[in-house]
């Protein structure tokens, strides 16, 4: 039964924590969550598995939809982190690095991809509610939410944010690269024709420049405490 599940949509560009908000928030509620983004990554991913040495502009758009319709994807929540399954191999880091992102946003940018991904994003949608995060969430996937919130924060700042949790992971890295990377990114998914990354008109937008992850759960938390009817 889906009939009385609820949805919270939190959308916004790369890297403004999304993904660790809508995990806190779900965990809070005892909600379903939605990475919606794991499934342009996942997609990117398998085709480059099929496709090596291949760009996304180089591949039939039907094969590149067909990948994104068969995805074997399961999810699991291990310590409060989403452990993401592909033909039952764990590929959670190997999908979040820049260079799968960037794919991600190219084959998200082709319609038939999103099409074919609309009804498996939709199913996350289970008693009693669902907090789900994306680009789209609130303008297309669920335009029913009965609360949909707008995360953004400056290029900097999300740039600073990221270079920081491949540091705390030893992982090398350039700021001003991932600054780059981000702003193409953040181009390519706001200037698509398809589902393009904005605000729905009724989002409630919250800039999280100078906020902590804590401080943006409770506003969420707040805004649910008076949005959402909890049963
Ligand atoms: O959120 P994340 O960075 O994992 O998303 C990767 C890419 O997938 C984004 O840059 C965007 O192009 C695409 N995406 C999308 N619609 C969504 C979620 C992600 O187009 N709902």
């Amino acid at each position: 039964m889906t009939d009385n599940a609820q949805v919270i949509c939190l959308d916004g560009p790369s890297g403004v924590g999304k993904g660790t908000i809508c995990l806190a928030v779900a965990k809070k509620l005892g909600w379903h969550i939605l990475d919606s983004g794991s499934l342009y990554r996942i997609t990117a991913l398998q085709v480059s598995r099929e496709f090596p040495g291949q760009s996304v502009y180089e591949i039939d758009e039907a094969q590149l939809a067909e990948i994104a319709l068969n995805l074997s994807v399961s999810y699991e929540e291990v310590n409060d982190e989403l452990v993401i399954y592909l033909d039952g191999e764990d590929i959670t880091e190997l999908i979040r690095n820049e260079k799968i992102g960037a794919q991600a946003s190219q084959v998200a940018a082709i319609p038939m991809v999103r099409e074919a991904l609309l009804a498996r994003q939709r199913a996350f949608l289970l008693e009693p509610g669902l907090v789900a995060d994306g680009r789209d969430m609130g303008t297309v996937v669920f335009p029913q939410a009965e609360l949909k919130i707008y995360l953004t924060a400056s290029a900097e700042e999300r740039a600073q944010r990221r270079y920081k949790q491949l540091k705390d992971k030893g992982i090398d890295a350039n700021l001003s690269s991932l600054v780059e990377e981000l702003r193409l990114r953040d181009e390519r998914d706001m200037n698509r024709k398809t589902a393009p990354l904005k605000p729905a008109s009724d989002a409630i937008i919250i800039d999280t420049t100078t906020l902590d992850i804590t401080q943006v759960t409770n506003e969420v938390m707040r805004l649910v405490d008076q949005r959402v009817r909890l049963s």
